[in-house]
C-alpha cells in the first residue's frame, strides 16, 4: 500500500538545508497496521507526512497503492488526499461546527455526494464511533476522547485506504487511550484500511500494531514484527522505550542481579507456550531451584506472552538450560 524508496527530507531554514529523515526505504503491506515511534524531533511526523504529500519529499520515491505519488498533479494530489485520512493528537477540530458539520466536511469538499447522501453517510459514521447522540454538539461540550471519535468519523468520511495517526491518543488518559485503539483495531479489521500510527509509548505499540519502526534522528533504526522488536529489543533506543513501557530502571535491575547466586536466565514464551508448566517440569526433572528476579505477562495484540529472568542454583544446571533451549521458548543466559 505504501512504498518509499530512499525517501529522504531536508528542512530548509535561512538558507540551510537541515536533513529531518535520511534516504528511507520502506514498505506498508494492506490492512496492516504500522507503528511508529521515537522521541521528539526523531522525524516521526515528518516521515508520516511525506505519505499524504503535506511534505515535499527532497528526494526519492513515494508510491501508494501502486501509484507514483511523488509525480502527481494539482488534481493527482487531492485524489490522492481523499484516499488517506488523517488523525491528530490536538483533533484539529472546527469550534463552530457541530459534530455532524465537522464529520460533512470533508465530504462537501469533495463535492461527490448529494446532501441527503452525505447526511445518510454522516449518521453511519457517528455510529461507527459511537457518537449517533452528540451530532448536534459542539467540540468543545465533548470529552477529549469523543473528540477524537469525531476526528476518526471526519477521517473516514471519504473512505481512504490508509489512516494516519499523529499521536492521536497523547493527549488521552490510559482508559480513553485504550477505547480509541481499540475503535482503530476495529476499523482496520471491519474496513480492511491501512493505519499508520505515530507514539512516543510501546504500549500503544503493543496493543494495536503488527509491525513497527523505531526512529532515531532521522534514521530508523529498527523494524520489524512487534513481538519481535518489544520482546527482543537489539537497539538501544528501541530498549530505552520497551524498559518505559516495563516501568523498569535498567540501573537497579543490575544492582539486583550483583546480589543474586546461580546463572540468570530470561525465558521468553509466546502464544500457547504462555500456559505450559515448563518451569515446574524442568526443575523436577533436573533438581535444579529458580527464584523469578523479573517477570511480567502481558499481550502483543492479540497474542499472549510472558518474560521471565529466574536465577538457577543447585541441581543439573547445564541439563536445565538444554531442557529450556530444546522447549518452545525464547532462552537467553544472562550469566
Ligand atoms: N517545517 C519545518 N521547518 C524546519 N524544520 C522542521 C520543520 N518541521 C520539522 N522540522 C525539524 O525536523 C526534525 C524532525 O521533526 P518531526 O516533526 O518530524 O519530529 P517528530 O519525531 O515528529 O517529533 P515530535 O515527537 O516532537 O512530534 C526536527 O529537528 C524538527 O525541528
Ligand atoms: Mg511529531
Amino acid at each position: 500500500m505504501i512504498n518509499f524508496h530512499q525517501v529522504h527530507k531536508a528542512y530548509r531554514v535561512s538558507g540551510q538545508d537541515i536533513p529531518a529523515l535520511q534516504p528511507c526505504d520502506l514498505q506498508i503491506a494492506r490492512g496492516e497496521v504500522f507503528g511508529i515511534i521515537g522521541h521528539s524531533g526523531a522525524g516521526k511526523s515528518t516521515l508520516l507526512r511525506l505519505i499524504n504529500r503535506l511534505e515535499e519529499p527532497s528526494g526519492g520515491r513515494i508510491e501508494i497503492d501502486g501509484e507514483d505519488a511523488t509525480a502527481l498533479d494539482a488534481d493527482g494530489l487531492r485524489e490522492l488526499r481523499q484516499q488517506i485520512g488523517m488523525i491528530f493528537q490536538h483533533f484539529n477540530l472546527l469550534s463552530s461546527k457541530t459534530v455532524a458539520d465537522n464529520v460533512a466536511l470533508p465530504l462537501k469538499l469533495a463535492g461527490k455526494l448529494t446532501r441527503n447522501e452525505i447526511d445518510q453517510r454522516v449518521a453511519s459514521l457517528l455510529a461507527r464511533v459511537g457518537l449517533s447522540d452528540h451530532a448536534r454538539k459542539y467540540p468543545a461540550q465533548l470529552s477529549g476522547g469523543q473528540k477524537q471519535r469525531v476526528g476518526i468519523a471526519r477521517a473516514l468520511a471519504t473512505d481512504p485506504k490508509i489512516l494516519l495517526c499523529d499521536e492521536a491518543t497523547s493527549a488521552l488518559d490510559p482508559q480513553t487511550t485504550a477505547s480509541v485503539l481499540q475503535l482503530l483495531a476495529e476499523i482496520n479489521r471491519e474496513l480492511n484500511l491501512t493505519i499508520v500510527l505515530i507514539t512516543h509509548e510501546m504500549d500503544v505499540i503493543r496493543r494495536v500494531c503488527d509491525r513497527v519502526a523505531v526512529m532515531d534522528a532521522g534514521v530508523i533504526v529498527e523494524m520489524g514484527p512487534v513481538s519481535q522488536v518489544f520482546l527482543h529489543p537489539k537497539h538501544p533506543t528501541t530498549k530505552r522505550f520497551v524498559q518505559e513501557a516495563e516501568h523498569v530502571d535498567e540501573n537497579d535491575q543490575h544492582a539486583d542481579f550483583d546480589n543474586v547466586t546461580g546463572r540468570i536466565l530470561r525465558l521468553t514464551f509466546q502464544g500457547d507456550a504462555t500456559y505450559a508448566p515448563l518451569l515446574g517440569t524442568v526443575a523436577r526433572e533436573t533438581g535444579v531451584d529458580y527464584s523469578i528476579l523479573a517477570g511480567r505477562i502481558d499481550r502483543i495484540k492479540d497474542t499472549p506472552y510472558g518474560q521471565l529472568t529466574l536465577a538457577l542454583t543447585g541441581g543439573d544446571t547445564d541439563a536445565a538450560l538444554e531442557r529450556f533451549a530444546a522447549a518452545d521458548v525464547h532462552l537467553e543466559v544472562l550469566r
